[in-house]
């Protein structure tokens, strides 16, 4: 067992939190008082290469290990939580789904432009009526011969209104229940397809999410991804994937809030001292030290076994539920750390604090996450 990063890891670390740093800080309380989407930043990471991390280079991607893109959500993450879920979505739920289940046409066609940033993806699963319980589909795709017809609505949908590129999943034969449902990639421009108005959210404000509505959608037979009843067995596969991206997002708002309440904590004073010298902060700094290297340590363990072809759904569900409760109690100790001044905009941590909460919720909220593992240990 190696705890080291090599030379290439802390390369994208360091080029994440240059990029950060330099393109992310500025403006990012404007961009979440206002619900503006980071559209000219989100260009420059798919430039970078952010938004195809793990795509083989001859689709368009990075060709990048999957501790890379751990190590880049936290540093993006750290600073702009917006641009970070932006980021998860298009590669772990996108562009992972496609390049290890579509076929070569659809990746020439789909993956190319989306790894490479050229164009944005969503991943449209949850509907009004079906979130955790994910396999009561009410969205219907009917086999009509050469093509599907897609109904119905789905809810709450991350680049909803900046994507290009769609995967839905809906349900084709209701008998089956979750082996009669499909995967199919749906273009924006399509007849029948509307996108509803933008949320307006506690956090995250900066990513944009909508509702999804598809009136007698012609979807082509070649939009099928896999088998006919293959799409539960597909997203949950992408999802035990994706619970990594959200994991190192949540790790990112951690380490963020962490970092600022410890320099604050080195100069602010009270007392005559700086209040680091209180044993009170002293040890909520130390906890937050601590949960946020476990953190770390589960979402490295989730990459690597990824990497490896391991089965990732307890080690993913794992990282996903402790990664995003160390999100929730560290920004709020950053917002106690930093007093007063931690409840205004200008100081970043009740930002931090209104982000975290959504990790707990999305991609499996914290209880689904308990039934995966659970589940897996009880086998
Ligand atoms: N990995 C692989 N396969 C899995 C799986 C996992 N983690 N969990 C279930 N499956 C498979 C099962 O093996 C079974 O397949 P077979 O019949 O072929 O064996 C099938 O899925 C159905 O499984 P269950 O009978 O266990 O299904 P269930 O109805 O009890 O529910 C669940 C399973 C785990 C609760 C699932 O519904 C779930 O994960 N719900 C949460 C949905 C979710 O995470 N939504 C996120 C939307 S995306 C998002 O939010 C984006 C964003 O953050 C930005
Ligand atoms: P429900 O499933 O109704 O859950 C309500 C409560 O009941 C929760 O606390 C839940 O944990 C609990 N609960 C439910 N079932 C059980 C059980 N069996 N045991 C114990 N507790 C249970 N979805 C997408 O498909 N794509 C996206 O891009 C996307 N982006 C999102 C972005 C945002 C900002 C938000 C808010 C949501 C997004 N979602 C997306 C949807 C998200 O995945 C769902 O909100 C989430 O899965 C929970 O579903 P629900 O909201 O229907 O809650």
């Amino acid at each position: 067992m190696n705890f080291s990063l090599s030379e290439e890891h802390l390369m994208i670390q360091q080029a994440a939190r240059d990029f950060a740093q330099k393109e992310l800080l500025p403006g990012v309380i404007e961009r979440d008082r206002d619900q503006k989407f980071p559209t000219e930043q989100v260009k420059k990471m798919g430039e970078m290469g952010l938004l195809g991390m793990m795509v083989d280079p001859k689709y368009g991607g990075a060709g990048m290990d999957s501790v890379s893109y751990v190590l880049a959500m936290e540093e993006i993450a750290k600073v702009d939580a917006s641009a970070a879920v932006v980021m998860s979505v298009n590669n772990s739920l996108v562009c992972a789904g496609i390049e290890k289940f579509a076929s070569e046409e659809q990746k020439m066609k789909y993956l190319v432009p989306l790894a490479s940033g050229e164009k944005l993806g969503a991943f449209a699963l949850s509907e009004p009526e079906a979130g955790s319980d994910a396999t009561s589909q009410k969205t219907t795709a009917v086999d009509m011969g050469d093509y599907y017809l897609l109904n119905g609505t789905k809810n709450w949908i991350t680049n909803g209104g900046t994507a290009s590129y769609y995967v839905v999943i809906a349900q084709t034969d209701p008998e089956k229940k979750h082996k009669g449902i499909n995967a199919f990639i749906v273009e924006r421009e399509w007849a029948g397809f509307e996108i509803g108005p933008k949320e307006d959210k506690l956090g995250i404000r900066g990513s944009d999410t909508h509702s999804l509505m598809f009136t007698d959608v012609k979807v082509p037979k070649e939009n099928r991804i896999g088998e006919d009843g293959f799409g539960f067995n597909f997203a949950m596969a992408v999802l035990n994937g994706g619970r990594i991206g959200i994991a190192s997002q949540a790790l990112g708002i951690a380490s963020g809030a962490y970092e600022l309440a410890l320099n604050y904590a080195k100069q602010r004073k009270a007392f005559r001292t700086e209040i680091i010298n209180h044993q009170a902060i002293a040890f909520k700094l130390a906890d937050m030290a601590t949960q946020i290297t476990a953190a770390r340590m589960l979402c490295f363990k989730a990459a690597v076994e990824k990497d490896e072809g391991k089965d990732i759904s307890e080690s993913g569900a794992m990282a996903k539920l402790y990664s995003s409760q160390v999100a929730m109690d560290t920004t709020i100790e950053a917002v106690q750390i930093h007093g007063g001044y931690g409840y205004v905009k200008e100081y970043h941590v009740e930002r931090m604090m209104r982000d975290a909460k959504i990790t707990q919720i999305y991609e499996g909220t914290s209880e689904i996450q308990k039934i995966v593992i659970s589940r897996s240990i009880a086998k």
